[in-house]
């Protein structure tokens, strides 16, 4: 899987889908995180083109941020979306890792986030990503998590198939992602530690935002 022959026209993809839904689910957690205690330091995984982390960057202006993408093509984007709106990017780290092989340090991070990125895995990579995380995290930490969804039922759920059906398609082709449909994410993470504080839905149901807690 790769996402570098994609990462320059990454927005403009969105802007053309249902960007301005993707961007609501990734920042629907900030003013909660804000009005919170201090985050030290914050792991964002799979983070793209830097959508969450350039508004996060600018919100939480003492905060360490560790951002790791398998793509460098990725990760050169963010950077230089963030240095062209004047953000002091010494306190980010920007590190190309796969995360279905890395270690990670443990007990480290107060905050993970994970946004339409466990959705290009199959269940038994998300199965075995999570728990990477998990120890990775400090005791208390919290835990951004957005993906798409199907709904239950109605016309709610026959739109999201046919949308889920047609990006699939179009990732599986121009970035090569192993998955077919979206993985049992939340009921993976039900199993850990965290506990959902938040949680909302946009785009007809089709895509959620949850916070967790660790317990
Ligand atoms: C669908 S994009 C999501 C980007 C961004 N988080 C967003 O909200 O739009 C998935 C991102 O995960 C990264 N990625 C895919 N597989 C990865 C892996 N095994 N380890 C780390 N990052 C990965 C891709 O390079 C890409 O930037």
């Amino acid at each position: 899987m790769s996402y570098c022959s994609i990462a320059r026209f990454y927005k403009l993809i969105e802007s053309v889908t249902i960007g301005r839904s993707l961007l609501d689910a990734r920042l629907a957690h900030l003013q909660r995180l804000a009005a919170g205690p201090a985050i030290q330091h914050a792991l964002l995984v799979g983070e793209g083109n830097g959508s969450f982390l350039l508004p996060f960057a600018q919100q939480f202006p003492n905060t360490l941020i560790t951002v790791l993408d398998q793509s460098p093509a990725m990760l050169r984007v963010a950077q230089v979306r963030l240095e062209a709106a004047g953000i002091d990017t010494t306190r980010i780290t920007f590190r190309r890792a796969d995360l279905t092989v890395e270690q990670l340090p443990e007990g480290c991070y107060d905050l993970l986030v994970t946004l339409f990125f466990f959705d290009n895995f199959d269940a038994a990579t998300v199965r075995h990503i999570v728990p990477v995380l998990e120890r990775a995290s400090m005791p208390t930490a919290q835990w951004i998590l957005s993906d798409f969804q199907v709904p239950n039922s109605g016309w709610r759920r026959v739109r999201a198939r046919i949308w889920l059906t047609i990006l699939y398609a179009f990732f599986r082709c121009v970035a090569g992602i192993p998955a077919r449909s979206v993985p049992p994410t939340e009921a993976i993470l039900a199993t850990t530690s965290f506990k959902q504080t938040a949680r909302s839905t946009y785009c007809g149901e089709m895509l959620y935002s949850t916070l967790y807690r660790r317990q």
